[in-house]
């Protein structure tokens, strides 16, 4: 299964795309915004990773799709994104680009995509995000689509990067709402 936008693919992670992830994933001005990603990160850590998605893309009875976003002008992998806990109603969306790439307009292009499959393809009703408090595009991101803000958790998680508690906005989006 494949997203495609004007400048990138979403698709299933390759074993092949590990060297892409470390180079992109490997950076703390990524992983301090998001929960489970170590860092250092090592092939090791993007093998298994590529591995454990895999294995989920196999289910029959789907409740995460996550992709690698390729980049079409390099044919290779820039980022990850994905809807998880789907459920037939709802699912939370995830995602994250490397640094040298950001502020093209790529967040933009591959979270649209990212709504579009979840509305249409998978006729969900409502995406959920959670953002640590302080992220400096993220939320702005999702505003453009129409996500609201529906709460803050304070010291709500533990970040696995740099072992600090943060706070975090939830932010949802009903279908009706959806601006494109
Ligand atoms: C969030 C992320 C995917 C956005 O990717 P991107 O390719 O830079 O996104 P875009 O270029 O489409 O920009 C999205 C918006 O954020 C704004 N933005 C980007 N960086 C910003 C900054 N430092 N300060 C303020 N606004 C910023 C952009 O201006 C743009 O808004 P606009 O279209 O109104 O101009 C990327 O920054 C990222 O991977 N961050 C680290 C991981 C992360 O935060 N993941 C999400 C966890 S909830």
């Amino acid at each position: 299964m494949k997203l495609e936008t004007k400048r990138l693919i979403l698709r299933p992670l390759r074993m092949s795309d590990a060297k892409d992830i470390v180079e992109n994933g490997n950076n703390l001005n990524i992983s301090r915004w998001l929960l489970v990603v170590p860092y250092p990160y090592t092939l090791k850590d993007a093998r298994s990773w590529i591995k454990h998605n895999q294995e989920k893309w196999k289910k029959k009875k789907k409740e995460d799709y996550t992709f690698g976003i390729e980049i079409k002008e390099e044919r290779r992998i820039i980022g990850g994104g994905g809807l998880h806990h789907v459920n037939g109603h709802s699912a939370e969306i995830g995602y994250w680009i490397g640094e040298k790439y950001h502020n093209k307009g790529y967040g933009s292009e591959m979270l649209n995509a990212l709504i579009n499959f979840a509305f249409k393809r998978l006729k969900l009703s409502r995406l959920e995000a959670g953002v640590f408090a302080g992220n400096p595009s993220s939320g702005r991101l999702l505003e453009k689509y129409g996500f609201e803000k529906e709460g803050y958790k304070r010291q709500a998680r533990v970040c696995k990067a740099d072992g600090k508690v943060k706070d975090e906005i939830l932010y949802g989006l009903l279908k009706k709402e959806y601006r494109r």
